[in-house]
């Protein structure tokens, strides 16, 4: 592409972030905070939706997740492992995608309590009742349900460094030795060039949330690195999502 001409997808990115940024400054003036995940009175998602109206995904979160849920099935060794419990379940996508494609899995999904009545429901829809079930808490004053494997996807960018580094840290202590955490988000590539959805993600978080943020491949290595996980790795999935596997 010649100097000068933008590709329409960085051209679409600009738009995005000028939105945001307007956002952000309108957000700020109007109420000196962040705007907080939920939609609420004086601080609709609008951030959220213009990022998920411009890649026509409709509901970002379920649609994001679908599409990881069935690439974490796939991808990972699943053979090795018994039980899974996704750490921030919300209704149970990703558990859900994982006993249907593993029979031999059983688990469930750890959320508020307030989750609970949602996961029942689409688990027993699909016919999953008698291997997930769910662990209702709160991630910061409980401890973790252990589990072979834990999950947390579209989690860890919702909080601080200080924060992300807590709920690292009680996934390393409910695993069992040769366990493993699975992490997916929109991870930024580690030049920080080329993932701009992350990016833009990124930007979203600091809008909507009072200090979360997006992290790229190598940050998240490190932090399960300095906490103990003897081996990680980095795979792509779908779309801008990858996900970091962390062996205990
Ligand atoms: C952005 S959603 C991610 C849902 C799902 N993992 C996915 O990838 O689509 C964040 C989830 O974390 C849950 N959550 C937030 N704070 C929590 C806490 N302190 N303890 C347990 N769950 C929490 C929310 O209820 C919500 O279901």
């Amino acid at each position: 592409m010649s100097a000068g001409r933008r590709h329409p997808a960085e051209a679409l990115d600009l738009a995005m972030t000028s939105t945001l940024l307007a956002k952000a400054r309108e957000v700020a003036a109007r109420t000196g905070t962040a705007t907080g995940w939920a939609p609420r009175p004086g601080g609709p998602n609008v951030a959220m939706h213009a990022i998920s109206a411009s890649m026509q995904l409709g509901d970002a979160k379920a649609g994001l997740s679908m599409g990881a849920a069935a690439a974490i099935a796939e991808k990972f060794p699943w053979d090795r492992y018994h039980s899974v419990i996704d750490i921030g379940a919300a209704e149970g996508c990703v558990p859900a995608q994982l006993a249907l494609g593993h029979p031999h899995l059983t688990g469930g999904g750890f959320d508020l309590p307030a989750a609970g009545p949602a996961f029942e429901d689409y688990v027993a829809s699909h016919g999953l009742t008698s291997r997930l079930r769910f662990y209702p808490g709160n991630f910061f004053t409980d401890p973790l349900p252990p589990a072979d494997v834990l999950v947390m996807g579209h989690i860890l960018h919702d909080w601080s460094l200080q924060q992300k580094f807590t709920l690292l840290r009680k996934a390393h202590q409910a695993l069992p030795d040769g366990g493993a955490l699975i992490v997916y988000d929109a991870i930024i590539d580690d030049d920080r060039t080329t993932n701009s959805f992350g990016l833009l993600m990124s930007l979203n978080m600091l809008i909507e949330t009072p200090a979360g943020f997006d992290y790229t491949a190598a940050d998240c290595r490190s932090w399960m690195a300095d906490i103990g996980f003897r081996d990680t790795y980095a795979e792509p999935l779908p779309g801008p999502d990858s996900m970091v596997v962390g062996i205990k």
